[in-house]
């Protein structure tokens, strides 16, 4: 596992675009593994800035997406699906049609869940992005979920509402359940880099990188994956 530790999101955010940026330019029919949340907003922004500036393409590259909140379609202001189309696929040149996140307005979940784990089967991740939870969660994988995990529902922690809570008008509005890729669909990925800024983040970081691999700390899996990337400002490094 490689560490990078940049002084401020701003270093984390050109790091971890530059890398991305290097896949699309290498590969143009990459298939990125995509997040939402605070973390990738600034990466989001530099491949946006290389999009306009020097004409990166993302015409054939296809995604998929970590996850989406059970019950919110892409009209959804709080939608990962919204997020996505705000802060990236509406900035660049991407096909829609080529993006993919659960839908979480799906009638049948199982259904959806399986629809998913077969599309990326067919998909593999050429990167994985991710962020972590304060609690060492990647995706919606929280504390105890099985290194075997693919796609499946999960019910958010009273942890992970409240910290996903500051995002909505009130904390009574964030759903309870989410679907999530499992930790066998992540490790799947040919290669994986993970952003973190903060203190907040700092006790998940140690536990990823120096703790014992465990399902307490979901993210501790990844050590076990052969090209991972951790790129984290010098807060969220700090108890290294
Ligand atoms: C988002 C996701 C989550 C977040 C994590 C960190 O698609 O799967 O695991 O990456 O909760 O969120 P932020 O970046 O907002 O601190």
């Amino acid at each position: 596992m490689k560490v990078i530790i940049t002084e401020n999101y701003d270093e984390m955010s050109r790091k971890a675009g530059e890398i991305v940026t290097e896949i699309v330019k290498n590969n143009p029919n990459a298939v990125l593994g995509l997040a939402t949340g605070s973390s990738p907003i600034g990466m989001y922004d530099y491949m946006v800035k290389e999009h306009i500036s020097n004409g990166v393409s993302y015409a054939n590259v296809s995604s998929v997406n970590l996850d989406e909140y059970v019950g919110l379609d892409a009209d959804n202001e709080n939608s990962y699906a919204f997020f996505m189309s705000k802060y990236l696929f509406d900035r660049v040149d991407i096909d829609k049609k080529n993006t993919n996140l659960p839908n979480g307005k799906a009638e049948d979940k199982q259904a959806e869940c399986d629809r998913y784990n077969a599309l990326l089967e067919t998909m593999k991740q050429d990167v994985q992005v991710l962020g972590i939870g304060s609690n060492g969660h990647i995706g919606f994988n929280e504390p105890g979920t099985s290194l075997d995990s693919v796609t499946h529902v999960v019910d958010l922690t009273e942890n992970t509402i409240k910290d996903n809570s500051r995002l909505f008008d009130d904390i009574s509005q964030v759903p309870t359940q989410a679907f999530s890729m499992g930790i066998k669909n992540i490790m799947n990925a040919k290669s994986i880099i993970l952003l973190a800024s903060g203190k907040n983040k700092a006790e998940a970081i140690k536990g990823l990188v120096k703790g014992k691999i465990d399902i307490s700390l979901p993210a501790s899996v990844l050590q076990l994956h052969p090209f991972v990337t951790v790129i984290v400002d010098k807060d969220a490094a700090s108890l290294l």
